[in-house]
């Protein structure tokens, strides 16, 4: 089904399932983060599954102006990160380009009432009418969701981050920019440690940026980034403070016959993303989607053609700046699915084990509440068959480039522009 923010103007930036899946959290454009709650199954209907519900929303980050630089600094949430559950409330990460927040989500049902200094309204009374001493008591009210900001970790990227993730010990996490990874224990706003450098001494030997970091989800020495040119590095902290050194590299050798003019855009990295298990690592660029097994670092063990008939009109989409679009992909909870978004509101899925693949579209248009996608076929020159759409009507002002799988089950949150869609398996 679809559900449409309350907003139309703003598009959506980033979206995160928590590790349960329960919780479903959104940022977008305006610096506004959203959070949806799956509705507990009913006990009348065992059969329908419970559907995402707006829990929350608050105002993340603010657009802020760096005077020194004469910069604007936009508000647009690139990425949220859930902190696992330890008490009542909910942690989470978000960032904008610039600033890292913890934000905790609590609910409150009481409220205290009676104090002796203020009043109901929370106005200083005057103390010399004050004759007697009270004692507050919490008295319930309606459910109330609260976000409050807890930490803020600012001041310490030059460029833009593009990459935060939490690591396995749940006491640090990383920030990664164009050119620096920066690690911080969620306790100290004023100091974290720089673990990657990779800025030139001279600015104009510059040949490549840091695109997305991620740490591996057991191993919490170990994390990867990849770059612009189209490589992977992995990266142990136990072998320096400054891991300048990578421990592993992983890069294909380009095909000689399809080098081209747009090789080194396209073969630019947009996403990298850890198998549940570990054992692998995702690297989406623009026109494949690749699995790297851990051990092996001369080639992918698998490449995926997300959208193979663009190869054509590269020409075309590097003139209208499509080229640049950062697609980001998925693992299903068992990493036997990949999913990653394309164009014309399209996204692919691809079954490692089946090696089936299909495209589906999300589009208001398409698919109305609790309708059953379609596959869909584009076709490549010839006659176009009946459902077919053909390569040239494509619009590429639509576009999937986040999207976020439910940890264990088959439940996927699509983000086209403004409008978020929840599908799930089909339920007898
Ligand atoms: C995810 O959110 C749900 C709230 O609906 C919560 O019960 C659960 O503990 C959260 N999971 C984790 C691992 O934080
Ligand atoms: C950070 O703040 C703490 C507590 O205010 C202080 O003890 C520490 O010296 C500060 N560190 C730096 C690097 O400023
Ligand atoms: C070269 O291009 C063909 C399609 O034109 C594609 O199938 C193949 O995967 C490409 N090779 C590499 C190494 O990207
Ligand atoms: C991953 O996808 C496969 C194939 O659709 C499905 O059978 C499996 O249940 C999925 N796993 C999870 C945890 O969603």
């Amino acid at each position: 089904y679809t559900k449409d923010l309350d907003t139309k103007t703003d598009i959506i930036s980033t979206v995160e399932f928590n590790h349960t899946g329960e919780l479903l959290a959104t940022g977008d454009k305006g610096g506004r983060v959203v959070i949806f709650q799956r509705e507990q199954e009913s006990k009348n209907q065992p059969h329908r599954r419970g559907e995402y519900n707006v829990y929350s929303t608050f105002q993340s980050h603010e657009p802020e102006f760096d005077y020194l630089k004469s910069l604007e600094i936009e508000e647009k949430i690139n990425k949220i990160r859930w902190l696992p559950q330890q008490n009542a409330a909910y942690f989470l990460l978000s960032t904008n380009d610039k600033t890292v927040k913890l934000w905790k989500v609590s609910e409150r049902d009481k409220r205290p009432e009676g104090y002796n200094l203020k009043d109901e309204d929370g106005r200083l009374r005057d103390p010399s009418m004050i004759t007697m001493l009270r004692v507050p008591v919490l008295r319930p009210m309606d459910l109330m969701v609260e976000a409050t900001p807890r930490r803020v970790f600012a001041n310490a990227h030059t460029y833009h981050i593009n990459s935060i993730s939490v690591n396995s010990d749940y006491e640090t996490y990383m920030s990664a920019d164009d050119l620096r990874i920066n690690l911080w224990n969620f306790e100290i706003t004023n100091q974290s440690f720089n673990i990657v450098d990779i800025k030139p001494a001279n600015m104009e030997e510059l040949t490549e940026v840091i695109t997305a970091a991620e740490f591996h989800p057991h191993h919490c020495n170990t994390f990867v980034y990849s770059s612009s040119k189209g490589t992977i590095r992995l990266c142990d902290m136990r072998a320096s403070a400054l891991c300048d050194r990578h421990s592993k590299f992983f890069e294909e050798p380009e095909d000689p016959s399809n080098r081209s003019f747009f090789s080194e855009i396209i073969s630019s990295i947009s996403d990298v993303k850890f198998s549940h298990s570990g054992r692998y690592i995702m690297t989406r660029d623009y026109l494949t989607v690749k699995v790297w097994d851990l051990n092996m670092e001369n080639r992918p063990i698998e490449t995926y053609q997300v959208h193979d008939y663009l190869r054509s009109k590269l020409c075309s989409l590097y003139e209208n700046d499509c080229i640049f679009d950062k697609f980001e992909c998925v693992w299903n909870g068992s990493d036997s699915v990949i999913m990653t978004g394309s164009y014309n509101n399209f996204f692919r899925m691809f079954d490692r084990n089946t090696k089936r693949d299909v495209t589906l579209e999300a589009s208001r248009e398409n698919s109305k509440p609790r309708a059953i996608l379609k596959p869909r076929k584009v076709c490549v020159g010839g006659k176009r068959r009946k459902d077919e759409i053909s390569v040239d009507s494509l619009d590429f002002s639509k576009k999937i480039l986040h999207t976020a799988w439910h940890p264990s089950e088959n439940i996927i949150a699509v983000a086209a522009t403004n409008n978020l869609y929840i599908f799930q398996d089909k339920v007898n």
